[in-house]
């Protein structure tokens, strides 16, 4: 084991990058770490941490071909969880041509689409049995609470699968009446056909890295695909043990290849790659756009579920107030604000600002913050020092500009990346915590009086992600979610997901839709056939 050497001190990466991963050759598997028994894991994740981490390339396990890792830490306390791959081009490469190889022919593409279901439904199946176990690496990795994890991510997980499993079996074409007004007293016999993209890029980030892991890879195996799943290099060790889960489903070799690395090292090289049909992406609208520039080497197709600032609208009318501002407190503290639809724009009727922003104060202040693994824990670390320090930099300069922070506004704490639940009033429109994605637990409230004002303030942003509505007035809900330029709109409701409901972006928030039967088409080509009668 060795620590970074120079070529790497003197590569251009981020400094992310330097200040996270101390890079580190594994040889012959000697010298692995034994990572710092973390307070409260099981003796079943504890072993599997212990065990080294490899890529899944064609159904093998293998080491980087550089042979290096970087380090996998709990953001609840900066210990070390155990080292992954460090890949690069050459083990994307690698993992390319193995997914290629599975598409072009082998048992893939000979299992019926009844197989192809069941074998998705096994893989819910299999993520339920071992839900406690998927809960508490996710929170070990992420640091959000166990409980929320086990409740909310794993089982959603599970659901997506499963629902993506029905679908497997009816993808279906169309039989077309033709006209050919050219060609008079001709006959056709014309319909389209529904087949796979073929080999899928999937890229995703650190805040659900289990669930985002399966909204990519349901859709793509429902239909055909083949994939190489790249996930956060932050929290990479659900997606490796869902790899495990995969092969234990039956999945054949080289259908879905699992490689972790860096964005710039690893991501990059797949958005690049001129083996790759498609590249389906979430994460920062920064990336975003890098992504729609570097995929254009092949046109391959893009898919994008990028940030947001989502308004979460309050009315006076909103009969039960106490409910509206716990869904309120919900709506931006859930995953402690590292959501992309977070409602981070808390828009309230003036008649009620100050009682809401008060009531919203106060549930922010009952939240107990602790280690994921923790039993009474509600709200865990953020996922990384990256993110840590992002956040507190948009608190510094909230300050800076004047706003009136009603509680919270600094780190928790000097262990681990605990961010004080934040609420924030007397804000101005170009104030950066009022325009930019914060993604941490930082609301901004401001109050509005028309409702025709109220629209275009909602509007305000470069993304639509998601809005909240609050009010009991029926028709008046429907007005403003129809205006809303947003892609999910929730009422009286927020953070309601369902593997049957589309969800993406307008604006800069992305490209296309997760889940539902809308995925589908981002995961299919329609071939016409014409026949001559
Ligand atoms: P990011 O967009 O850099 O990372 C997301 C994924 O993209 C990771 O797997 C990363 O390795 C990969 N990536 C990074 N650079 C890449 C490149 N050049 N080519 C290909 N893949 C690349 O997000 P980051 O830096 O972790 O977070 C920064 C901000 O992004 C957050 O504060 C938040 O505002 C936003 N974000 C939004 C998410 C969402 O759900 N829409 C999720 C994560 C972050
Ligand atoms: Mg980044």
């Amino acid at each position: 084991m060795k620590t970074i050497t120079s070529r790497e001190k003197s590569s251009p990466r981020t400094d992310k990058r330097s200040r996270r991963a101390t890079v580190h050759h594994n040889g012959n598997g000697n010298g692995h770490p034994t990572p710092s028994a973390s307070r409260g894991a099981s003796r079943e994740v504890t072993a599997w941490l212990a065990r080294p981490k490899r890529n899944l390339i064609d159904g093998r396990w293998v080491a980087a071909r550089s042979g290096k890792e970087f380090d996998v830490l709990n953001p609840a306390d900066a210990s070390l969880l155990t080292r992954v791959p460090d890949s690069t081009g050459e083990d994307i490469a690698q993992a390319v041509q193995a997914a290629r190889r599975a598409f072009e022919g082998g048992p893939w593409r000979r299992l019926t689409p009844s197989e192809r279901g069941k074998l998705l439904w096994r893989v819910g199946e299999l993520l339920l049995k071992h839900a406690d176990e998927f809960a508490e690496l996710e929170s070990l990795d992420n640091g959000k609470p166990r409980a929320v994890a086990r409740v909310a991510d794993v089982p959603l997980a599970a659901d997506l699968f499963q629902y993506m499993a029905g679908w497997a079996t009816k993808i279906e074409g169309n039989t077309i009446p033709i006209s050919v007004p050219y060609a008079p007293g001709a006959r056709f016999h014309a319909f389209t056909l529904r087949e796979p993209v073929g080999v899928v890029g999937q890229i995703i980030p650190w805040n659900f890295p289990l669930l985002m892991a399966a909204w990519k890879l349901g859709p793509a195996l429902a239909t055909g695909n083949c994939v190489v799943l790249k996930p956060a290099e932050q929290t990479p060790l659900s997606a490796l043990r869902l790899g495990e889960l995969l092969l234990e489903a039956g999945l054949p070799a080289g259908v879905v290849n699992i490689v972790t690395g860096f964005g710039e090292t690893a991501g990059a090289p797949l958005v690049a790659d001129p083996g790759v049909d498609k590249i389906a992406f979430t994460g920062s609208t920064e990336v975003g756009r890098l992504i729609v520039r570097a995929a254009a080497g092949n046109l391959k197709k893009v898919s994008l579920e990028l940030g947001g600032k989502s308004p979460n609208i309050l009315f006076q009318d909103a009969g039960d107030l106490e409910a509206a501002i716990k869904g309120a407190a919900n709506a931006i503290f859930f995953n402690h604000g590292q959501c992309c639809c977070a409602g981070s724009r808390l828009m309230v009727e003036q008649g009620i600002f100050d009682d809401v922003v008060e009531g919203v104060a106060r549930e922010a202040k009952k939240i107990k913050l602790g280690p994921g693994l923790s039993d009474d824990t509600q709200m865990g670390p953020l996922v990384s020092e990256d993110q840590l320090k992002r956040v507190t930099n948009y608190l510094h300069q909230g300050k800076a500009e004047g706003a009136c922070y009603v509680t919270g506004g600094g780190r928790a704490g000097d262990r681990g990346y605990f961010v004080q639940p934040t609420v924030v009033k007397d804000v101005r429109p170009e104030m950066s915590i009022v325009r930019e994605e914060i993604f941490g637990p930082v609301v901004v409230a401001e109050p509005f009086s028309k409702e025709e004002d109220l629209i275009n303030r909602a509007n305000a942003t470069e993304y639509g992600l998601a809005a909240g509505i609050w009010t009991r007035d029926l028709a008046k809900a429907h007005r403003i979610a129809a205006g809303i330029r947003a892609g999910t709109v929730w009422i009286n409701c927020y953070n309601v997901f369902d593997a049957a409901l589309p969800f993406g972006g307008y604006k800069q928030s992305g490209w296309g839709r997760e889940m539902g039967h809308e995925v589908l088409e981002h995961y299919t080509e329609t071939k016409a056939v014409v026949l001559g009668l």
